[in-house]
């Protein structure tokens, strides 16, 4: 995994869905064919809390930079104009949180309150012992969105926006569509899920070498932890099976320069706004 320094938008350079790869990578992808052995993809996914909480024991809170770009991209998180300021400020529930860099800035920025949560102990408490952290503007939990009952710790249908910042890439395919079921039972009806996300032929996925590939679009990190790089089609798919109708998908481009290697790559990612499906 890779936290790279923003420098600019690319304008079209890359025109293709996600974006035209050189000759070189469609060899490199079309040969990378050995997925790796069933006993190390299981041991992978019993270990994926273990593997993230220990990334956080090495890394502690210094690996991803605060994210001051949501309310750029996501206009739902923009408090209500001032002559609604009478209404009770929007609820958002931000999923797999790690150490608190898409939260903090916006308890800053906004008047929203908060339900964070992550499989990893160690990243809660790290948000906890945060001196930002107000509890009477979040509530901090540990959770696992696949299998854990979030009612135990969020009301009902009582949440406004649930958002998704480089988390779904980190769940096993198999489990994506349960987990977006899960987050529906504390999403209110006419609530919205936002995501941003690893996109296909990112510059990270054609940085794997052989042996980290798990399935297609999903590899292994040499920590442990996993990443998914999804097309839109594959997102809005997963969406449509966990009951979502697509408000807005898209690839985002963006250029970033690896100050290791002094080299300015692509970073591609999707994103988008989802609703509840109509039943
Ligand atoms: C790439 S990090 C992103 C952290 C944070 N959203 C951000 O943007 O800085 C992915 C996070 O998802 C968490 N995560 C992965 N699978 C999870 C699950 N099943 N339930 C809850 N959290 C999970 C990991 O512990 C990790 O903190």
């Amino acid at each position: 995994m890779e936290e790279l320094g923003e420098v600019s938008d690319d304008h079209g350079e890359w025109s293709t869905s996600a974006r035209c790869l050189s000759p070189e990578e469609i060899t490199k992808l079309k040969n990378d064919v050995n997925i790796v052995t069933e006993f190390k993809r299981n041991k992978f996914e019993k270990e994926a809390k273990k593997n993230w909480d220990l990334f956080y024991k090495r890394n502690t809170t210094k690996f991803f930079k605060d994210r001051h770009w949501t309310t750029r991209e996501f206009q739902d998180l923009i408090d209500e104009p001032e002559q609604e300021s009478h209404k009770k400020s929007k609820t958002v529930f931000e999923v797999g949180c790690g150490v608190g860099n898409f939260l903090f800035p916006l308890l800053n920025e906004t008047n929203l309150f908060f339900y964070a949560c992550d499989f990893s102990k160690r990243a809660v408490d790290f948000v906890k012992e945060n001196a930002k952290y107000d509890e009477s503007r979040c509530k901090a939990f540990v959770c696992d969105i696949t299998e854990d009952d979030l009612t135990e710790n969020i009301p009902p249908h009582s949440v406004d926006i649930v958002t998704l910042i480089f988390v779904l890439s980190a769940i096993h395919p198999d489990k994506m569509v349960s987990a977006l079921k899960n987050l529906k039972t504390i999403l209110k009806t006419d609530g919205c899920l936002l995501i941003r996300d690893y996109g296909l032929y990112d510059y990270a996925m054609l940085r794997f070498s052989p042996g980290h590939k798990l399935a297609d679009n999903f590899y292994v990190r040499q920590d442990g932890t996993r990443a998914y790089y999804f097309s839109t089609a594959v997102l809005s798919l997963l969406m449509e099976n966990a009951g979502f109708q697509v408000s807005h998908l898209d690839y985002v481009k963006r250029e970033t320069i690896n100050k290791k290697e002094g080299l300015c790559v692509p970073r591609i990612f999707v994103q988008g706004k989802f609703l509840i499906k109509n039943s």
